[in-house]
């Protein structure tokens, strides 16, 4: 595993939207697994700086969301279709008929990602208490995609996008760790004093658990971690 650290977000989305265009410019029909999140909005912007520029083209590019709130319609302010769109999608020459989500057709998912050739670099962030995608720590994690069931911990944390807490939807379809496992390069990105623990606990010790999803990407032959030196300032 690689493990980039940044000063600060400036230099971990330059670093993410760097190593992204390289791929895409390597593999011009990339199949690339996407992330929602604050996290990685300042990378989708000098992505679509660069396609503005000329330098990179999505016109083969195929994509996979990772995630999306159960209930929430594609034009709501608050869901992750609506933030894609905003964020990267209308920024860019994507084919519409390139685009996945997991709320469509969650059962057909991974199926439609095997269709496609298999994700070849999936983009993650991290949430304060370790999940990737909505993959929550439990006993047990879905190797596939499906509907689950947030902790009360992230609907307090995502409850900073919406009016009130009470508004965050209770379940959303999330791809399964086995969905996330099966792409080809991983890249994660975690900024902020906020992401710190989870880093530690993932990179201090060797133990892998299903309490803390993001540690089974040490498993993963091909990751990398670009951090800023608040989310790496726990690692020992
Ligand atoms: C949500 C998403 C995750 C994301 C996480 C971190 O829970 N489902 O995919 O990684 O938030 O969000 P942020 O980047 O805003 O800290």
């Amino acid at each position: 595993m690689n493990v980039i650290i940044c000063k600060d977000k400036e230099e971990m989305s330059l670093k993410a939207a760097a190593l992204m265009a390289a791929r895409i410019q390597a593999k011009p029909d990339l199949v690339l697994g996407l992330a929602t999140g604050s996290t990685p909005i300042e990378t989708y912007a000098k992505l679509a700086d660069l396609y503005a520029q000329g330098e990179l083209d999505f016109s083969q590019v195929t994509t996979f969301n990772l995630d999306e709130y159960e209930g929430l319609a594609d034009d709501d302010v608050q869901s992750y279709h609506y933030f894609m769109e905003t964020n990267l999608f209308s920024k860019v020459n994507l084919p519409k008929e390139n685009i996945h989500f997991p709320n469509l057709d969650p059962a057909h998912y991974d199926q439609a990602i095997a269709e496609a050739g298999g994700i070849d670099l999936q983009l993650l962030g991290l949430g304060v208490n370790g999940h990737i995608a909505f993959i929550e720590p439990g006993d047990q994690l879905n190797d596939f995609t499906g509907l689950v069931t947030l902790t009360q911990q992230t609907i307090h944390v995502n409850s900073r996008f919406f009016e009130e807490e009470a508004e965050v939807p209770g379940r959303a379809y999330s791809m399964g760790i086995g969905s996330i496992m099966r792409a080809r390069e991983i890249l994660l990105l975690a900024n902020g004093k906020s992401k710190a623990h989870a880093i530690g606990q993932m990179l201090n010790t060797p133990t892998i658990t299903t309490q803390l999803p993001v540690s089974l990407i040490r498993l993963h032959p091909q990751a990398t971690l670009i951090l800023d030196e608040e989310a790496a300032s726990e690692i020992r």
